[in-house]
Formats: structure tokens, sequence, C-alpha cells
């Protein structure tokens, strides 16, 4: 893949990049079913607010969310989760954007450097993420397990069925 920057783009006038509310869960939940992304319950996203309430990032246009990315912090290591923009608008920067403003929170935090997981096959993300800036890290196995929840007065456990969150 080319490994050319892009020309950083002007995003739409009147974009705001701003940290997440919860009145903005369902256009955010929404976003992440457009990007066929996990939709987490209002209860989980509520518990990350607990945790890091200023890096899950909504990108606003008009008053209505148009993009969100989620970033990642354990004293350690940085991450970028979730980066998703409304089909309507996309190729205006507004990933561009969301991504500056998750790495320059995740920076003050301490972060030295950032990583992310993508699908190989998302071939419009690789792009994006070569253009701002990322490597593809040679020789790392990517490794899961799953720790199913024990469902309530059953011996079964739950299993994830889908691919691990992007
Ligand atoms: C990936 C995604 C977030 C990009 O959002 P976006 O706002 O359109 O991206 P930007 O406009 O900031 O693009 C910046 C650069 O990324 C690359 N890029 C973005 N979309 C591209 C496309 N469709 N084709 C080729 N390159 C693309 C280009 O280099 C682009 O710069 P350029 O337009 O000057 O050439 C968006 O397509 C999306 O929401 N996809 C579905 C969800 C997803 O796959 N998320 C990533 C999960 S890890």
């Amino acid at each position: 893949m080319k490994k050319t920057r892009a020309k950083t783009r002007r995003a739409p006038a009147g974009l705001k990049i701003r940290s997440f509310r919860m009145a903005d869960y369902e256009a955010v939940a929404e976003l992440w079913g457009i990007g066929k992304m996990e939709i987490d319950p209002p209860e989980q996203v509520r518990q990350r607010m607990k945790r890091d309430r200023d890096l899950l990032l909504v990108a606003e246009l008009k008053g209505k969310p148009i993009g969100s990315v989620i970033g990642g912090w354990d004293g350690r290591r940085a991450s970028v989760w979730r980066l998703v923009v409304h089909p309507d608008f996309q190729r205006r920067g507004v990933a561009q954007a969301l991504l500056r403003e998750v790495e320059k929170r995740l920076r003050a935090k301490g972060a030295l450097s950032v990583f992310l997981l993508t699908w190989h096959k998302n071939d419009v993300a690789l792009r994006l993420y070569h253009s701002c800036g990322y490597h593809l890290c040679e020789g790392i196995v990517f490794m899961y397990k799953d720790c199913p929840k024990r469902r309530k007065g059953s011996n079964t456990t739950r299993r994830r069925k889908s691919r691990p969150e992007e």
C-alpha cells in the first residue's frame, strides 16, 4: 500500500469535535451499526464514560453526530477504536479530524504512541490510517481468548458470535 500522506483536508464548515454525551447515544449507536461494529448497550457506554469520559468523541455538524471514535488509555498504552463517519459525510476529512483530536487527548495523558486494529480487508480504513501516519507492525500476531459470561441458572456459556472488535 502506498504510504503517501493525504493532505490535511479542510473538514466541513461548522464541524465540531467534542466529547460524547449520553444524549448522543442513539445517533452514535446508529453510526456503529452503519460501520458494522458492535453496538454497546447504554449501560456499557456509561461505564466507559466513568473511566475515560474525554476519550469517546463525536464529530458534530449542525447539532447532529456524524462521526465518532473511541480512544483507550491504560496508563501505558494508547489505542483507537470504532472510528466511523456517516456515509453522507465521508471523504471530507472528518475521520482525520476525529483522529487528530483523540490523538491529542491521548498525548495529553502521556501516550507516546497509539495502536489500533483493523480488518485486513478494510482497504478504506487502511488507506486512512496510512494517510494519518500509522504503520503496520510486521511480525505481530493478534491473539485473543473469549471470557464468556455464565448465563444465570445455566451450565452453558454465551460465546462471542462476531469477530473481535475493530
Ligand atoms: C474509514 C472511515 C472512518 C473514513 O472516514 P472519512 O471521513 O471518509 O475519511 P477522511 O475523509 O478523513 O479520509 C482521509 C484519507 O483517508 C483515505 N480514504 C478515506 N476514505 C477513502 C476511500 N473511500 N477510498 C480511498 N481512500 C480513502 C484517503 O487517503 C483520504 O484522504 P483524501 O480524501 O485526501 O484522499 C469511513 O469510511 C467509515 O466510517 N467506514 C466504515 C467504518 C470503518 O471501517 N471504520 C474503520 C474501522 S477500524
